[in-house]
């Protein structure tokens, strides 16, 4: 079945960037001129997605603001209108959470879910790309991170392995570094069945006591399997300063003029 629908989960509290996040949604965080939502959304309409459903939560009305600028003028995209949708997320209770407060807006259809603050440099779409390999798996997109960072992400366990794929037996969310079964990561990008809902409705929350996105695809791997994608490009974790920071120069130094900012200012600190 077509996947038409994506979730982008916008309703995290952003503790990371506090204070800023305190009053600008993280999602609102500018690589040079464009928010990380932007980028999102341009990942996502080049890989044909078509419905468009934030969730999103007090605070972060200027998410909407800047959805409906994007929408309006056509140099940036030119969808239907009707297309894009908004839904709360009363408390912050997790990424399973999150996407579980999309499940009427689904349907019986499968359906993307990605993080905008997991910014990935390239030029073909990467959530367009694990469409084109999607099989009915449950789908994520996997790298393999250094062994001390496993526990900032959920791990797979992994069955078998090619260029492309990853076919998980099991998956952990942020294990120890001695527990970690392997260091492929779960990078904010998947591609999911509609029957996730009827996990994530009972799940208990898991790890930092939140409803764990993770925890409902373990439990579906005996009837969904689990596929990590091993995506092209550079990916940033936009929800660390690190990461932000490396994707702004990032940015700016694929650019003529702003390389040239980068290399006086170094040229000056020397
Ligand atoms: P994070 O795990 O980065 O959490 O969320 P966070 O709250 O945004 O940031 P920190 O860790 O406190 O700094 C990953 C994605 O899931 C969304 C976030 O907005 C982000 O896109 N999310 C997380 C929700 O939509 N709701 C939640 O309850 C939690």
């Amino acid at each position: 079945m077509k996947i038409r629908k994506v979730i982008f989960p916008v309703g995290g509290l952003g503790t990371r960037f506090f204070p800023i996040t305190r009053a600008i949604p993280k999602e609102m965080l500018g690589i040079i001129d464009k928010p990380l939502i932007h980028y999102a959304f341009e990942e996502a309409i080049s890989a044909g997605l078509e419905e468009f459903i934030l969730v999103t939560r007090h605070g972060k009305n200027s998410i909407e603001d800047y959805c409906d600028y994007m929408f309006t003028h056509s140099r940036y995209f030119n969808i239907r209108s009707g297309s894009i949708c908004y839904i709360r997320q009363n408390e912050p209770k997790g990424l399973g959470d999150a996407v579980l407060c999309a499940k009427n807006l689904i349907g019986d259809e499968p359906f993307a879910v990605m993080s905008a603050d997991d910014f990935i440099f390239h030029d073909k779409s990467c959530i367009g790309e694990m469409i084109k390999h999607y099989n009915g798996s449950n789908m994520i997109a996997t790298m393999s991170v250094a062994p001390n960072e496993v526990s900032k992400y959920g791990i797979l366990d992994v069955k078998s392995e090619t260029d492309r794929l990853v076919v998980a037996k099991s998956v952990d969310e942020k294990p120890n570094i001695k527990d970690a079964k392997s260091t492929y990561a779960i990078v904010g990008r998947y591609l999911l069945s509609h029957e996730i809902f009827n996990i994530l409705v009972d799940l208990e929350p898991g790890v930092g006591n939140e409803i764990q996105l993770t925890d409902a695809l373990l439990k579906m791997i005996p009837t969904h399997g689990l596929t990590g994608f091993k995506f092209d490009g550079q990916r940033f974790d936009c929800g660390s300063k690190e990461g932000l920071l490396t994707a702004i120069l990032h940015t700016a130094n694929s650019n003529k003029e702003l390389s040239n900012v980068i290399n006086n200012f170094y040229r000056k600190k020397r």
